[in-house]
């Protein structure tokens, strides 16, 4: 036998099994975007490498160790996706989308990211994403987190996450803050790792977001920013919390939410669960001002998250205990050919009036005790069964696979009231 080809560590095959809640999610996403007037941008899972190290920040994880980065054939460095902002920032830009207006637009798709694989984390992702174009007042800051919270209450997770909420403050704050850090980290300077010493001299703040469990307490113990935040930037955050407050959205305060992108200014977030493991976060996002006009469009602010797909389908599958499966409504089988080929026409007609049922028909052969055994597996509620006696008087054989209920006989002209009453 030929050696099996695997799949690469850390990118998953969604099989068939597990799909329905990644439909779930997939539809409450998109009944969610809908209400809050949202439009969908789909943007190329490959961007150029500069693209990100703009974005995301040279001294971040992100950029620093775990792109997909390769030689394109004619040598340019391109990039897999590590994340849905930049490309949705350069596309905007690119299509003059962010001239003069305002946009609020949405993606959905596959991210990468080489990190270590883990239960929910993997090296290709699924995010769910909105930006939010051209408000700076906390209104859309608010907005883009009652998006969050609307749909992981419509998912019936809600009573299973936390918001938890922070804010950067303003380029300026930031600019004073990070004197005030740098001299901290100084004073520890012996404690920290070669890479937080690195960091010390090009993104003090990175530091904060060390994954390194020895560093914990030397950054436990770092000045807050919260403590140095100017006018405008507490102004911001009081505004935004009374916004959430008023639309009856809880959230408690974590002055430690550093955020793993460069980008980000004021509010910053993240919807964490305790169901998952070491992997937290199921969303997170925040402010972005500086961002658009740094890869090279006007100066707008922003706002925006990315819910992480996969933690949402594992967070459902935890708090149910199981998956649910891809079932059927309807399975047909005929007991002859000639009774197959009307059975398919048949089943035409009523795929024509029932739009949404799954109705499965049997194929290829089998005797009537094997076709029953793929009925019963198919989950489906009843059988159909086309035989020679029953169709010559006009009927077909109904059979309950769910239910301890005796099977009739039901006259074809009779069949499609006797689906939606019975079983659709
Ligand atoms: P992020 O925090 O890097 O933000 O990712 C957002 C979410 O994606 C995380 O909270 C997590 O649920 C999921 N996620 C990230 N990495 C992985 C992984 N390796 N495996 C599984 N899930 C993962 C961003 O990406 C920003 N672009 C969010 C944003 C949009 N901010 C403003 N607009």
């Amino acid at each position: 036998m030929a050696a099996l080809v695997q799949a690469i560590r850390g990118m998953n095959d969604i099989l068939p099994s597990d799909n329905a809640y990644w439909h779930q999610v997939e539809s409450a996403i998109r009944a969610v975007v809908l209400q809050y007037g949202y439009s969908e941008i789909r943007c190329p899972v490959v961007e150029s490498t500069d693209l990100f190290i703009r974005a995301v920040g040279t001294t971040t994880d992100i950029v620093e160790k775990e792109m997909y980065t390769f030689a394109d054939r004619n040598g340019d460095s391109l990039s897999l996706r590590p994340e849905g902002t930049a490309g949705c920032v350069r596309a905007a830009i690119e299509h003059g989308l962010l001239y003069n207006q305002t946009q609020r637009l949405w993606y959905m798709g596959p991210m990468f990211r080489h990190e270590r694989p883990q239960r929910g984390r993997y090296r290709q992702f699924y995010q769910f994403g909105v930006e939010a174009f051209g408000w700076k007042g906390p209104d859309a800051d608010a907005e883009v987190i009652a998006i969050s919270a609307r749909l992981l209450q419509n998912l019936g997770l809600r009573e299973y996450v936390t918001l938890e909420l922070n804010t950067l403050g303003s380029f300026d704050s930031r600019i004073r803050y990070r004197k005030v850090l740098t001299d901290y980290f100084r004073s520890v300077e012996s404690q920290l790792d070669e890479e937080s010493r690195r960091r010390l001299e090009s993104n003090p703040l990175r530091i904060l977001d060390s994954k390194n469990p020895a560093l914990k307490t030397v950054i436990a113990q770092a000045p807050l920013l919260m403590d140095h935040l100017d006018e405008e930037s507490l102004a911001h955050f009081t505004g935004l919390r009374e916004y959430l407050d008023a639309m009856g959205i809880d959230y408690v305060l974590n002055p430690r939410i550093v955020r793993g992108l460069d980008y980000y200014c004021h509010s910053v977030f993240e919807w964490t669960t305790d169901k998952l493991g070491a992997q937290s976060a199921v969303a997170a996002g925040g402010r972005y001002d500086a961002l658009v006009e740094q890869l090279g469009g006007p100066q707008i602010p922003a706002a925006g998250f990315g819910l992480g797909i996969d933690r949402v389908v594992n967070l459902l599958e935890a708090i149910h205990a199981t998956s649910i499966g891809d079932f059927s409504d309807i399975y047909v089988m005929a007991m002859s050919k000639t009774l197959h080929i009307k059975a398919m026409s048949i089943v035409e007609e009523l795929r024509n009036k029932f739009s949404s049922q799954r109705i499965i028909v049997h194929c290829g052969e089998g005797s009537i005790k094997s076709q029953m055994k793929k009925a019963d597996k198919s989950g489906a509620k009843i059988a159909l069964i086309f035989g020679e006696n029953e169709f010559l008087q006009g009927a077909v054989t109904v059979k309950w696979l769910r239910e301890s209920r005796e099977q009739e006989i039901v006259l074809l002209n009779q069949l499609d009231q006797f689906l939606k009453e019975h079983v659709l």
